[in-house]
């Protein structure tokens, strides 16, 4: 695209946004353009806090599908439009509702918590939903003795058992980026940079996450880059988040983690990176297309939502 046309985008989507009072929320792995446009940035549970609370009568969403769905279950009186309908997520689909239904029917008895990245079919399923900022006090919330299924990322489910030594069965799906981080490239990085800060998203696999000085959330890794002393820091997760990073701290170096075949691409993650300025220009004209949910399945998947947001509000979270 011309910068021109970039340009003109920019100043329309602006008008737009105030003329139709419409509030766009941007994940942080959106380019780093749509964040800047955006009126709210942030994580998937600060995000769906912000769709909660908006007064603007329509959402934009520049994220993912489940996020928008989300965020319609929250404010279903309001128009949730996503600039691409086929902005899904790997880790979502790797979870279908007739296998995961009967993995639940399979281990009666345990509570079902599952990760907010799964479409809405998973969530209806579910009793309650946490996100990777607030998993660690979901699952501490539960009574000791309640035993657990977790879905459906299996990285995020093993690092909730070792730190909360919790009984948890883990569904068996990953997401495609945070699976493809090399441990060779990043020790090599480290040996190159060896007082680099190694800062890892939950959902990337054990020996990646084993050699972390840092684990956490999109915004609890901006938060620590942030505020550790470190001049320099090896980021694990979409690259979409050094562009806060960067305007929080320019002096200091975050360096994208590599994957593991480097002629992939692959650290980016697709599915985020098929919003565009022009796909939100075009949405705000057009106003689609738009997130409808069916009502029955749209009550169903609140509940384990609601629960989720009272207890991320009682922690502060
Ligand atoms: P966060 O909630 O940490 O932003 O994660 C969202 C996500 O999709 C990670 O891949
Ligand atoms: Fe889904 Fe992975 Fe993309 Fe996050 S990075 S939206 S989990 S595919």
């Amino acid at each position: 695209m011309k910068e021109t046309d970039q340009t003109y985008y920019i100043s329309e989507i602006k008008k737009l946004k105030r003329k139709k009072n419409v509030v766009i929320l941007a994940h942080y792995y959106q380019t780093g353009e749509i964040q800047d446009i955006a009126d709210f940035t942030g994580d998937s549970l600060a995000l769906s806090q912000q769709a909660a609370a908006t007064n603007a009568d329509t959402i934009l969403f520049a994220g993912v599908r489940f996020m928008a769905e989300t965020a319609k279950i929250l404010s279903p009186q309001k128009k949730v439009l996503i600039p691409d309908m086929m902005a899904g997520c790997s880790l979502a689909d790797s979870c279908n509702p007739e296998d995961f239904s009967k993995f639940i029917d399979d281990n009666p008895g345990r509570t079902v918590v599952t990760y907010v990245n799964t479409n809405i079919d998973i969530k209806a399923l579910s009793d309650i939903v946490c996100t990777s900022s607030n998993a660690i006090q979901i699952i501490e919330s539960l009574d000791s003795e309640e035993k657990i299924i977790f879905g459906p990322d299996r990285n995020l489910g093993n690092y909730l058992i070792n730190k909360t030594g919790r009984d948890i069965l883990v569904w068996n799906g990953a997401c495609h980026v945070h699976e493809e981080f090399s441990l060779e490239a990043i020790l090599r990085l480290k040996e190159e940079y060896p007082d680099a800060q190694v800062i890892v998203h939950p959902e990337c696999e054990s020996p990646v996450r084993m050699i972390a000085d840092f684990i956490g959330s999109t915004s609890a890794l901006l938060k620590f880059t942030r505020e550790n002393k470190s001049s320099t820091f090896i980021v694990a997760t979409e690259p979409g988040i050094i562009h806060q990073m960067k305007k929080a701290d320019p002096s200091k170096k975050y360096i994208p983690a590599p994957p593991k075949d480097s002629t992939c691409g692959c650290s980016e993650c697709n599915f985020m990176k098929l919003i565009t300025i022009e796909k939100i220009y075009r949405c705000l004209m057009d106003e689609k297309p738009e997130i409808i949910i069916n009502n029955d399945i749209l009550v169903r998947a609140r509940k384990p939502i609601l629960r989720m947001m009272e207890i991320s509000e009682k922690l502060g979270k």
